[in-house]
């Protein structure tokens, strides 16, 4: 065996030994408090904090135009933009949104009520805390339920499709089945409705973001 090995393998005089075993248990409390002080600001900041919550609430005003025409619309919904400034906490940005409008006509009200249970279901309802169809009108989330893609209104379906993984969705938002009875498309439920209201001559809505991909309804921002 070479000098070189022999030295290797000398464990060192106990004083050695336990100054080794210092530095080793130093170093992982170092670095557990190191890590612990990233780790925990970092799960902090993904969590909405209450203030946050409580800021961004609230009705926006529709574009009046796009209502309008929302109002005139005898048979397909109507894409409707909005403005609304949104915090972050630290800095306010003026943010653009919109909802997909639909207008009752005739037999509507009492349509969507039948396609659309779930949502006048107190024990299934969710997060639906507020009238829908109401004033005449329901305003949609333009978010897919699914993975939160932007679905789009389809002439052809007379419906709305989701152009990430095909969802599809008659004019009541209701998640709709194919010949034999499967759901087309993964969501797991329908459209979501948003609150609407009426104020001082302004359609307004409220913007929520629901969480994406569960079959009940949950909110999760306002932003
Ligand atoms: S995000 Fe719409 S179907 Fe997947």
């Amino acid at each position: 065996m070479t000098t070189e090995a022999k030295a290797y393998e000398d464990p060192g005089t106990p004083e050695e030994i336990s100054r080794r075993a210092f530095f080793a248990r130093a170093t992982i409390f170092t670095g557990t408090v190191v890590g612990l002080g990233l780790a925990i600001p970092l799960v902090a900041s993904l969590v909405p904090k209450r203030e946050l919550i409580e800021a961004n609430k609230g009705f926006s005003n529709l574009d009046k135009n796009e209502f309008a025409q929302l109002e005139r619309s005898l048979d397909k919904p109507v894409k409707i933009f909005f403005r609304k400034l949104v915090t972050d906490g630290y800095a306010q940005e003026d943010t653009e949104y919109y909802v997909w409008g639909l207008k009752f006509n005739g037999q509507d009200e009492q349509k969507f009520r039948a396609e659309r249970p779930e949502l006048f279901d107190t024990a299934k309802r969710g997060a639906i805390d507020y009238p829908v169809g109401n004033l005449g009108f329901v305003m949609f989330s333009p978010l897919c339920p699914h993975l939160n893609c932007k679905y789009d209104w389809d002439d052809g379906l007379k419906g709305f499709l989701c152009p990430c993984h095909g969802s599809q969705f008659n004019r009541y938002g209701k998640h709709i089945k194919d010949q034999a009875g499967h759901f087309i498309g993964p969501s797991p439920r329908g459209l979501d409705p948003l609150p609407f209201q009426e104020h001082s001559g302004n359609a307004q809505v409220e913007w929520i973001k629901f969480a994406a991909n569960t079959p009940n309804i949950v909110r999760v921002s306002y932003w």
